[in-house]
């Protein structure tokens, strides 16, 4: 079966329920309240086809995307190719990287945190450590499984549209290994582009990154700290329970 990762622009369709201008404005947001040092390099790690690329080089951060799927990449520098300064794309896997230069914000989205070993968080957090300047930010969308990702109960679907190509995606998650927190996610597009259908079927296996476990964690490094959390990327809603979370945000910051 074909991997939605190497059809870019159907896995667009899939996510264009999202208000990039405005996402980018609440970043901006969050490095004005947080951060420490002034923002020029800006880093998206698992970027994809780097969604929020144009507006940053629009409001005149540098921006760097990584990621470990060439099409994805490819797909990113075409689609951009008119944006000026370029995008820097850069091909490496999160676990283990290493940038040219260094980043003053790093941000993740749609929890594309995707390690399943405490062993490569820590490898992810030093790789960051080595490439965002102390006083920077590292902004995690969705990253943190305040509500039991089984507490959903059964698939949920959703249909999204654009320019002649109609994308239904259905979830569906299942528990792998209750000690180790590992859940399958099973994620299934049926794409209709212009009358012609096909079927793809992504099986992820994740590890839950748990608000406790995540807080300990951090504390546990001596290069980054916890600023906070918000529901529903808002934040006049920090996180003080795990109820009705929706879509939370975290942020770290680099000592
Ligand atoms: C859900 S998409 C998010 C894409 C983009 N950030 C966005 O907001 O639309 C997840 C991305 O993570 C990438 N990815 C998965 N595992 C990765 C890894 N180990 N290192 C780097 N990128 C990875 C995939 O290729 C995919 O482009």
């Amino acid at each position: 079966m074909p991997q939605i990762y190497d059809y870019p622009e159907y896995y667009e369709v899939a996510f264009s329920f999202r208000d990039i201008p405005s996402e980018v404005t609440f970043m901006e947001r969050c490095i004005e309240r947080f951060s420490r040092i002034p923002v020029r390099r800006i880093l998206e790690v698992a970027c994809g086809p780097a969604p929020h690329a144009r507006q940053f080089v629009k409001r005149g951060y540098h921006f760097i995307g990584l990621d470990n799927n060439r099409n994805m990449l490819d797909y990113a520098t075409y689609k951009w190719r008119a944006v000026n300064p370029r995008p820097e794309l850069i091909e490496g896997d999160m676990v283990r990287f290493q940038l040219p230069g260094t980043v003053d914000f790093a941000f993740i989205m749609l929890g594309s945190l995707y390690i399943d070993s405490q062993a490569g968080m820590t490898s992810h957090f030093d790789s960051l450590s080595r490439c965002l300047n102390p006083g920077g930010l590292y902004f995690l969308d969705w990253c943190i499984q305040h509500t039991d990702p089984l507490a959903k109960g059964d698939s949920t679907t959703v249909l999204q549209e654009r320019d002649g190509i109609a994308v239904e995606s259905r979830f569906d998650i299942r528990l792998v290994d209750p000690v180790e927190h590992m859940y399958e996610e099973i994620w299934t597009l049926s794409v209709d582009d212009h009358g012609r259908h096909r079927t793809f079927e992504m099986h992820e296996r994740n590890r839950a990154i748990l608000p406790e476990e995540f807080l300990e964690f951090v504390d546990r490094r001596s290069d980054f700290e916890f600023v906070g959390w918000w529901k529903d990327w808002d934040l006049d809603q920090p996180i003080t329970t795990n109820d009705n979370v929706g879509r939370p945000v975290a942020i770290l910051r680099r000592l």
